[in-house]
């Protein structure tokens, strides 16, 4: 396998399995979500923004500590998964959008949480990426970001190379940063 951006091969995943990821069962994502909701700063935000949401577990995490979350996915079945599993929830909204593509939000955001989706653009691509993140985010915003730091075929980078554009693209202070043998979390400001 070679390292993937396009939607097809996810959602093609999210077809042939509703939980690629077994996000509900895998002790990595488990407590994952459990470091993610821990290390974010505020016991509140206002409007968050979640880039690569899959079937909206870590989805329905946020929501319990946000007003509003936007998610979004590159892949239908996924975003169709995610619809069902917050249903309950009516300030979750769920969009097709890829994080790279066109920034189309209107409203400012206070969180904004990419976990495990930078990897899936190379170097080049992702620093343009971020760097678009930056002209649209507020001073002030929370950014979370969290990766697998291990090696995959489909990745484009792993965690750490992710991080590391992130952390020199994005105007920030860092006020948070997590690594060990699996996961790096970094929680930023934006300057
Ligand atoms: C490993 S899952 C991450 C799920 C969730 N963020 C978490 O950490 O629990 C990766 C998801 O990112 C999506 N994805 C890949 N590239 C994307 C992009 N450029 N924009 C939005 N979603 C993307 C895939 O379809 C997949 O659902």
């Amino acid at each position: 396998m070679s390292p993937r951006s396009d939607p097809e091969f996810f959602d093609a995943m999210f077809r042939a399995d509703p939980d690629p990821w077994r996000f509900d069962t895998d002790w990595y994502e488990i407590r994952k979500r459990t470091l993610l909701t821990a290390v974010l700063p505020a016991p509140r935000y206002r409007n968050a923004l979640e880039p690569g949401c899959a079937n909206g577990h870590l989805t329905r995490a946020l929501a319990e500590r946000c007003d509003h979350v936007t998610a979004t996915d590159i892949a239908p079945r996924a975003l169709e998964l995610a619809r069902a599993r917050c249903r309950d929830l009516p300030h979750v909204t769920l969009h097709e959008w890829a994080f790279g593509a066109p920034w189309q939000w209107t409203e400012p955001f206070d969180l904004v949480v990419l976990s495990e989706v930078a990897y899936y653009q190379p170097a080049p691509a992702l620093t343009d990426t971020i760097a678009d993140l930056g002209v649209h985010l507020d001073p002030g915003t929370t950014v979370l970001a969290a990766h697998w730091r291990h090696p995959e075929p489909d990745h484009h980078l792993d965690g750490d190379r992710a991080h590391h554009v992130i952390l020199t693209t994005l105007p920030h202070h860092r006020i948070a940063h997590y690594r060990d043998d699996d996961v790096v979390i970094d929680v930023l400001t934006t300057r």
